[in-house]
């Protein structure tokens, strides 16, 4: 059995994401979408909020799991037997920092694989900091964001503004 680990901060999960687990989920036989820590952010749902939220979100998929992980990604990785490593590629501006994180954690786990599906060209310029940057400041971001967990971004902005 070929497991999939999809990491990453999903503040919130954007169609961007969802998209890459569809077609992940599809390409392996079960893929585990991680909500993780990125130091470099701040976010705007704890690590329970956004786990609940993809629970919400995934449930349409019989081979798609949810799990939460405060750690490095490799010590995750570790749990599993031979797992792959799932990552979203948006435009050439990602590059850099995936090369360079595929590249750290291949380095502290030389047998981990990271592989890239590129982002379908629809969401191409989508992110979760662009939707929490429309929504703080009241644009509608039906389109960006899966309609299960519209109202939970919608109503954190509207108490952060
Ligand atoms: O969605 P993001 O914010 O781009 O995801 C980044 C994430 C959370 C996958 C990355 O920051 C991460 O792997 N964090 C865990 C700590 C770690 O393993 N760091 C070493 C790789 S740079």
């Amino acid at each position: 059995m070929k497991t999939a680990i999809y990491p990453g901060s999903f503040d919130p999960i954007t169609l961007g994401h969802l998209n890459i687990i569809r077609r992940a989920a599809k390409v392996f036989d079960h893929v585990i979408v991680c909500v993780m820590t990125n130091v470099a952010k701040t976010p705007m749902f704890t690590l329970e909020e956004r786990m609940n939220q993809i629970e919400r979100v995934v449930g349409r998929f019989g081979n798609v799991s949810v799990d939460s992980w405060d750690g490095l990604l490799v010590a995750y990785a570790a749990r599993y037997e031979e797992p792959v490593i799932v990552r979203g590629l948006r435009a050439l501006s990602d590059f850099e920092y995936e090369f360079q994180m595929s590249m750290i954690n291949k380095k502290m786990s030389p047998k981990l694989e990271t592989v890239f599906l590129a982002a379908s060209e629809k969401y191409s310029y989508l992110s979760s900091s662009a939707v929490k940057d429309m929504a703080l400041y009241g644009a509608d971001i039906s389109e960006f964001v899966p309609c299960e967990i519209l109202t939970d971004v919608e109503e954190r902005s509207k108490n952060r503004r």
